[in-house]
């Protein structure tokens, strides 16, 4: 202990093994995690494959990357470890952690098979093996029986390293034979990893790497990639290592289809919107404001909002960047300075959004639009439009006692209503203020009892008895 007195050594229990399993990784992240390794080695292709095989099921990483020599890879096993003094500045790692915590928290065993000038090197850490044989902090270096297939290459190269999850706890819970539940569990992987290293996978500022995934090369998805995109504003800090660029994309009735659809992916066009972080080109942050306080949430109306942030790993502590990879923070040093290009990307967003809402219903030239937005004291309501085409058409045909004319219109007239009801312009009304929906919904009971009176009437004119109207009006919408 040297000059060092008073102390007592508390090594860590073995306890602390399986809390390690713990930290929260969702799966995609686990795997994400993984990538990153591989990536820092300098692969070029990179294989992802999870398999189901009831109680033998098991997740596989292939890379042909620099490889391990034994110290090397007794290093990489070993929790906590820092290879070098300063990292590289590709490097996606940061804690010498994510290969045993990443792989530990979706399985028990964890094996390593990595090649270096045609030589291979194992090592296996097992819960098992550790609590109840070893009894301490120990790999072994030869693979369990199980895994001995598992482990052999299946690309060809000269280096590489392969990594073999097995007894998927996570993944499998109570129910391993439940193969639903566990593709269920897996569903939203490959979109997840087309995202996050869409630049890798695009070749895009960085060496272009071929990644895998259950034996489907994976397309970029890249967050950006909208035709019509404009940028609102751009700023440098720390030397003009971190870059951020505050984009709006175009009104979603600009878009095509295929863009609709790659704004929605993951969780949705509203919750997309917000802060991508870049930490060295792989994506850490998708989507959500990073806590800018209250005025910033993510509504309908800000959807068209989002913000790149590029940030290099020399600055991972000022950024906060956190073991699983999934967290940043913006430092205090560029708070306001970011806070002010962001805000004002997020109000050009909300004008974009209400501009095309504004224009298409209750402008002035809105005789044509079947529904009409109008302004009350409780906020907008929306009413069918008395003086559009069609009803006008249904008047005169009723002067002229058109009956089949008149049937036809109005079934077209009921289509027409069904096709343009304007979800979108209710939603992006309601969304900034719930309690003006609630309002609008008393005013329609009002109403709602008039027609109900109504319809009462014509049934009882029509000689209907009051059973049968009861009946009819308890299974239906004029219920209450
Ligand atoms: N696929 C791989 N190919 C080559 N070396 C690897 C591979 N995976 C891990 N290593 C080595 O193992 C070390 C430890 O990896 P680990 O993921 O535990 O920590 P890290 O990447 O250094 O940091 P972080 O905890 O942030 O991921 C790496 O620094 C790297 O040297
Ligand atoms: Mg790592």
């Amino acid at each position: 202990m040297g000059e060092i007195n008073n102390v007592v050594l508390l090594d860590p229990d073995l306890g602390m093994f399986d809390s390690i399993r713990d930290m929260g990784y969702s799966v995609e992240n686990a795997i994400a995690d993984l990538i990153d390794n591989s990536l820092a080695a300098k692969s070029t292709q990179i294989h992802v494959d999870i398999v189901f095989d009831e109680a033998n099921s098991y997740i596989r990483i292939e890379d042909n990357g620099t490889g391990m020599d034994r110290e090397r890879l007794n290093d990489a096993l070993r929790f906590g470890k820092k290879i070098k003094p300063i990292r590289d500045s590709d490097d996606l790692g940061r804690f010498g952690l994510g290969l045993k915590t990443a792989s530990l928290s979706q399985g028990k065993r964890l094996s390593v098979k990595t090649i270096i000038n045609k030589k291979e090197e194992i090592g296996v850490w097992d819960t098992d093996f550790v609590n109840n044989i070893a009894k301490r902090w120990a790999i072994k270096t030869q693979p369990f029986e199980s895994t001995i297939d598992i482990l052999k290459p299946k690309i060809l190269h000269e280096s590489g390293t392969i990594i073999v999850i097995e007894i998927l706890d996570k993944l499998l819970n109570e129910k391993a034979e439940d193969s639903d539940l566990f593709y269920k569990k897996i569903d939203a992987v490959g979109d997840h990893l087309s995202l996050i290293f869409h630049r890798y996978i695009q070749g895009y500022l960085v060496e272009k790497t071929d990644l895998f995934y259950q034996g489907n090369q994976l397309k970029p998805i890249d967050p950006f990639a909208f035709s019509k995109i404009t940028i609102k504003g751009e700023s440098k800090y720390y030397n003009n290592s971190v870059v951020v660029k505050a984009y709006i994309l175009p009104h979603e009735s600009k878009m095509s289809k295929t863009d609709i659809k790659k704004a929605s992916l993951e969780n949705g066009f509203t919750l997309n919107q917000g802060f991508y972080l870049y930490r060295t080109n792989r994506l850490i942050v998708c989507g959500g404001w990073l806590n800018m306080g209250d005025d910033m949430k993510s509504h309908e109306q800000t959807k068209l909002c989002r913000i790149m942030v590029d940030i290099p790993n020399k600055w991972d502590d000022v950024w906060g960047i956190d073991v699983k990879k999934s967290k940043a923070i913006i430092p205090n040093s560029i708070y306001s300075d970011v806070e002010k290009i962001v805000k004002n990307a997020y109000e050009s967003s909300k004008n974009r959004y209400l501009h095309r809402t504004k224009r298409k219903i209750g402008s002035t030239d809105s005789y044509a639009w079947i529904w009409e937005a109008r302004n009350s004291v409780k906020g907008k309501i929306y009413k069918i439009n008395k003086k559009h085409p069609l009803i006008e058409q249904i008047l005169e045909m009723e002067e002229k006692k058109d009956v089949v004319g008149l049937n036809k219109l109005l079934i077209g007239l009921i289509d027409h209503i069904e096709i343009n009801l304007p979800i979108t312009e209710i939603i992006s009304d309601g969304a900034m203020n719930k309690a003006d929906l609630s309002d609008k919904i008393e005013d329609n009971k009002e109403r709602l009892k008039k027609v109900k009176a109504n319809f009462i009437k014509k049934l009882l004119d029509q000689g209907k008895s009051e059973e049968y109207i009861n009946n009819l009006l308890n299974d239906s919408d004029l219920k209450n």
